[in-house]
């Protein structure tokens, strides 16, 4: 199909930790899976990040890095448009505006918001409430047709098209085209390996629990071999052994299998065997991108010009849909 007639696709990953295996399976290989049938837009949300605390020269190097992964990944710079969210300054002028159309009660519903805000006790920024209407902006900006992301993000994707049904219908015009949701059917939602009841996550504390996709080989077999499983000692698809589903769930998004014939190829088989297989096959998949990743971060040079390319293309279209919701809104045009 002709790139002018491809429908828009476009997610982002926050570069508020190194990516991890979940950020893997649950988004980035999706993209690449996609990128060919759509135009796709990816970048890294670091104004998202800023609703934490960050050291503002990790917070750089991060920034830097999800980019380097999107590419080695294999994201293609030439046809994507890869960019940071903050060189685009419209996310942040039509964040404000949605954020006027967004409800409290909608926003504290959240469950990341209910999850981080109670990790982070009395100092809860406002900025960790209003999110959903910052991602709402980087969605809406680009009339995004789909959005593919892990499990956890559904609840912000559902938001956002509440707010682009909510604004076309006060306006009584398409302002926004109200984006679909896309979840991998294996690998939407990986487990933490040190407690497989909560989600792999960058900002974990216990390294132990994610598998970072800069991890090396020895630390990826190391973190797989204290990988918390289960009472028992078969291997089968059985809810009260959460440990090992999340193992089998991994491989089997790995190998393009379901769990079941992961389980059929362990038969008679221990953990520890299941175990080892897995990060096995993490390896064989992350290894070339980790080695990929951090030789292009040796070329921040490189880097710099994709994602100014990036921000510079993906501002035209942004400052189109910005331009129409100023004045369906009611705002003076500049003269400028
Ligand atoms: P973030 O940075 O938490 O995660 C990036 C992507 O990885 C997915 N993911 C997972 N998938 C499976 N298993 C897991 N354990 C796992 N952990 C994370 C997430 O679902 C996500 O797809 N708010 C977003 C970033 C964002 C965004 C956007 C995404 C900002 N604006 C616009 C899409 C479109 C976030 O914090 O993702």
């Amino acid at each position: 199909m002709p790139p002018t007639q491809k429908k828009i696709m476009l997610s982002a990953v926050q570069p508020s930790h190194l990516l991890t295996l979940g950020n893997y399976l649950g988004a980035l290989r999706n993209w690449v899976k996609l990128q060919d049938d759509y135009t796709c837009l990816f970048f890294a949300v670091d104004l998202h990040a800023l609703t934490v605390k960050q050291d503002p020269k990790k917070l750089r190097e991060q920034t830097y890095l999800a980019l380097a992964t999107y590419i080695a990944t294999g994201i293609r710079p030439e046809t994507a448009t890869l960019f940071i969210q903050s060189h685009v300054p419209e996310h942040a002028e039509l964040a404000w505006i949605l954020n006027c159309f967004i409800y409290m009660g909608e926003l504290s519903r959240m469950t990341q918001f209910k999850e981080k805000s109670a990790r982070q006790g009395q100092a809860i920024s406002a900025g960790l409430l209003t999110y959903p209407a910052l991602m709402a902006s980087d969605i809406l900006l680009y009339q995004t047709h789909l959005v593919p992301v892990g499990e956890d993000q559904k609840q912000h994707i559902e938001i956002t098209r509440d707010i682009a049904i909510r604004m076309n219908h006060i306006y009584e015009v398409s302002l926004f085209t109200v984006p679909e949701i896309y979840t991998p059917p294996v690998g939407a939602r990986i487990m933490s390996l040190q407690n497989p009841m909560c989600k792999m996550s960058k900002s974990d504390p216990d390294s132990n629990s994610a598998i970072y996709l800069t991890d090396t080989n020895d630390q990826i077999l190391k973190k797989l071999k204290k990988a918390v499983t289960d009472s028992g000692s078969e291997i089968t698809l059985d809810d009260q052994k959460p440990g090992i589903q999340n193992l089998l769930q991994i491989q089997a998004a790995l190998s393009e299998k379901t769990p079941s014939e992961i389980v059929s190829e362990h038969t008679g088989k221990q953990y520890g065997h299941l175990k080892i297989k897995t990060a096995e096959k993490i390896i064989e998949t992350i290894g070339p991108i980790r080695d990929r990743t951090l030789e292009l971060m040796t070329h921040k040079d490189y880097l710099h010009s994709i994602f100014q390319a990036g921000a510079k293309h993906a501002r035209e279209r942004a400052q189109k849909t910005l331009a129409h919701v100023y004045d369906q809104v009611g705002l003076i045009k500049g003269r400028y």
